[in-house]
């Protein structure tokens, strides 16, 4: 277990998947934590759960798309425990879904403002505090979407792309002032992101995803919790304007190229294209 005793930590996105799953996992490697979201009932609910033995956690009514809500999350965590360490930028939503075509501009915008907007908000005004505290780590939650084209999620996809490019530029304006940045590009992951787009159906999201990748295994929110714990922490020191995939494999090649399970294989080699292999 990574540990971040002494630290403080906003997580955007916290009330629900894995910014609830990081904001538990943070609380208990002993950060003082801020749950940020729209959905103030889910996200008192992970207030409760955070707040341990010798960690305090409070929950701030956000929408990362707007600067004032940005500007008051970051008042919080200063006024309530005098320092900010860790910023993790990970509210999202799925935004406009369709053919590219029909796609309106105010559903476009509305998906860039939250997914990408907020992304750069969250940097641009958690930058000063850190700075003051001798550095700090900005996490935000990129997709493999923003990695590989996604027909559909046009939208989505290029705002998570641009994530991880506004990473690596933040990493470069930071780094001289200790302050790591870098995201995570989460492969499919069982949250409720997913059952809203799936029709609220949790199992059928969840054998969907057993098979998108080929480490057999069902992603959870969990595995991105701890992806994030180990990027906030000291053990990450020397980590900046990385991407770090979650993913499974999803993204290491396509599903068919890796073996099947219990298929016998028999080694060769090519040598030579003149050389007929035997
Ligand atoms: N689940 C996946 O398969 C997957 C894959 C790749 C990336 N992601 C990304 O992971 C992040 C976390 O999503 P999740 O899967 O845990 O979904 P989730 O819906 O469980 O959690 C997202 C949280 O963000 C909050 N939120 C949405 N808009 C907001 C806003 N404007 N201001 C503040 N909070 C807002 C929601 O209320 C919710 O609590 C998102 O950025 C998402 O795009 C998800």
């Amino acid at each position: 277990m990574y540990d971040l005793n002494g630290k403080v930590a906003i997580i955007t996105g916290g009330a629900s998947g894995m910014g609830r799953a990081a904001s538990l996992l943070f609380a208990q490697a002993g950060a003082n934590v801020v749950v940020a979201d729209l959905n103030d009932s889910d996200g008192e609910d992970v207030v409760q759960l955070a707040s341990g033995s010798g960690n305090e956690a409070v929950f701030q009514h956000t929408d990362v798309s707007a600067e004032p809500d940005i500007k008051a999350l970051i008042e919080c965590a200063m006024d309530t425990f005098g320092r900010l360490d860790i910023m993790f930028n990970n509210a999202g939503i799925g935004g406009a879904i369709g053919p590219l075509e029909d796609v309106s501009v105010q559903e476009w915008d509305r998906t860039q403002a939250v997914c990408l907007r907020g992304v750069f908000l969250g940097m641009k005004h958690a930058a000063a505090p850190m700075r003051a505290a001798g550095g700090g780590s900005i996490i935000s939650t990129s997709s493999t979407g923003g990695l590989e084209g996604a027909t559909g999620l046009f939208s989505y996809s290029a705002a998570k792309a641009a994530v991880a490019h506004l990473t690596k530029c933040a990493a470069l304006e930071f780094a001289r002032d200790r302050i790591r940045v870098n995201c995570i590009a989460p492969g499919g992951i069982s949250t409720p992101i997913l059952f809203g787009i799936a029709g609220n159906n949790k199992e059928e999201v969840e054998s969907g995803l057993e098979r998108l990748q080929p480490y057999p295994h069902v992603g959870q929110p969990q595995d991105i919790a701890n992806a994030a714990l180990f990027l906030a922490s000291d053990a990450a020191a020397f980590i900046t304007g990385h991407t770090l995939v979650v993913d499974g494999g999803a993204t290491a090649g396509p599903r068919s190229a890796a073996p099947k399970t219990g298929r016998k294989r028999r080694s060769r080699f090519a040598g030579p294209s003149f050389e007929r292999p035997e």
